[in-house]
């Protein structure tokens, strides 16, 4: 862990090939920060990872340590600010992007756009003796129609997180993925991810990788990054409107449609296609829906919002307003909902269809199976609650298993035994 410690004035600056070093004269803040007062005037805090402009290159903060630690407030300490690798960019743009993910709230979307999904009651309800919540999902058997979504492919912090949810899965028996997985297929080297987050076979674990990548490299890639790391399938992130917004994001997306197209039939790895916060047209998902995947992801803007979160992380002023201006592009977890539901009766639907994008609570994730979801993932919920509880692992534990009791219950309610009897079940009355 970094030390909590800003950093108020330069002492000295120290240069080798690939390395400045700095020192400074610091005072003590908050956990993991350092004030760069005289580097970059546009940033105000960094931790480890951060990107600070130096006279004309960027650089990542890593290493920050304390040489001496004076009387509070100050303390001499010093960091070391590489040039920039792609390792070192991924790294630091996801400890940002979890950062702004905390802070983006809109927990109460997707409680709205459910409310007129409602369970039915009756007090001589005959409810089954045994309710089964398992499902299967690649090859495995789920203890609840739920997984962990992707959200990092490892950093040095996010790498902790990372494992923490990945134990809390094979923990709770549900699925686990991993973010954006890029850096592995740059690397090229073999990279035992089950190890690196300390689970066994017996949690079915989702690879990632950017549409761009799959543009860009071919099918190859993703035979290559599961031979690299182990999945069990890989899911394929859909994100243009995010890559639009990075400034380091990728801009090149002709054909898109027809590349993607041609990537699955050849794939010989099962794949998922998530989307990432703002939900699928019809038109697409009906095309999309014959194709040889294991499942779709369905986001919605009721989920974590990539436009805003983005354009919460920039500091260019321009990019805050472009991320404004477009904040309501997608499509809502209403329009959404409607979709599965369609799509869930398609008599040539291959993959599971996975509702997505803001599931906090286990009330939703029971009202979106009775709406005819297979499965649901959790992303940003699932990381506030570790962050909330201190990183405490039980609070994932009790998170999951409210979440399989809410599933449970609403099943009761419905007299429902299984998964397959309960799924899709409720209609709308109009
Ligand atoms: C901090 C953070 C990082 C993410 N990184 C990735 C990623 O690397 N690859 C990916 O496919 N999706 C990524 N996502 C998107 C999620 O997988 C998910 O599609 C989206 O957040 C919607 O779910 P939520 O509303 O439950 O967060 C990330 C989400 C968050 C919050």
């Amino acid at each position: 862990m970094s030390t909590p410690y800003w950093i108020q004035a330069f002492l000295g600056q120290f240069e080798s090939d690939s390395h400045k070093v700095f020192q400074g004269i610091v005072v003590r803040v908050r956990p993991g920060s350092v004030r760069f007062a005289s580097f970059d005037p546009e940033i105000q805090t960094a931790q480890n990872g951060t990107l600070v402009w130096g006279k004309d290159q960027k650089y990542c903060v890593t290493n920050i340590r304390v040489i001496k630690d004076t009387e509070l407030p100050t303390a001499l300490i010093e960091c070391t600010i590489p040039s920039l690798t792609s390792e070192s960019l991924y790294a630091s743009r996801k400890n940002e992007q979890f950062a702004t993910a905390l802070l983006f709230d809109q927990d109460d979307r997707l409680t709205q756009a459910l409310k007129n999904i409602r369970f039915p009651y009756d007090p001589l309800m005959s409810v089954p003796r045994e309710i089964d919540t398992t499902t299967s999902f690649l090859g495995h058997q789920l203890s609840s129609p739920i997984y962990i979504v992707g959200m990092t492919g490892g950093s040095s912090e996010t790498d902790d997180i990372n494992r923490i949810l990945a134990q809390a899965a094979e923990r709770a028996g549900i699925a686990m993925a991993v973010g954006s997985q890029r850096w592995v297929l740059e690397k090229a080297q073999k990279y035992k991810l089950r190890q690196a987050l300390g689970i066994s076979e017996k949690t079915p674990l989702i690879g990632n990788i950017g549409i761009s990548e799959v543009i860009e490299q071919g099918t190859d890639c993703l035979k290559k990054l599961q031979d690299l790391t182990g999945v069990d399938a890989i899911a394929i992130h859909l994100n243009i409107l995010q890559e639009f917004m990075q400034p380091e994001g990728h801009r090149t997306f002709a054909d898109t449609f027809s590349k993607l197209e041609t990537a699955v039939r050849q794939s010989s790895v099962p794949l998922i296609l998530k989307e990432t916060g703002c939900g699928f047209s019809e038109s697409i998902l009906e095309k999309i829906i014959l194709w040889d995947l294991e499942a779709i992801e369905l986001t919605s803007t009721a989920g974590t919002n990539w436009i805003g979160l983005e354009g919460m992380r920039q500091t260019s002023r321009l990019k805050q307003q472009l991320s404004a201006d477009f904040l309501d592009v997608g499509h809502d977890a209403q329009s959404q909902v409607q979709l599965f539901q369609k799509m869930a009766k398609h008599p040539q639907r291959k993959a599971k269809l996975v509702a997505s994008g803001g599931i906090t609570r286990g009330q939703h994730v029971a009202k979106l199976i009775y709406a005819g979801a297979d499965l649901c993932s959790l992303g940003r919920g699932i990381i506030r609650v570790l962050h909330e509880q201190d990183g405490n692992p039980d609070a994932l534990d009790d998170t999951l298993k409210g979440i399989r009791d809410s599933v449970l219950l609403a099943m009761g309610l419905t007299q429902r035994q299984n998964l397959d009897k309960f799924r899709g079940l409720w209609q709308p009355s109009n």
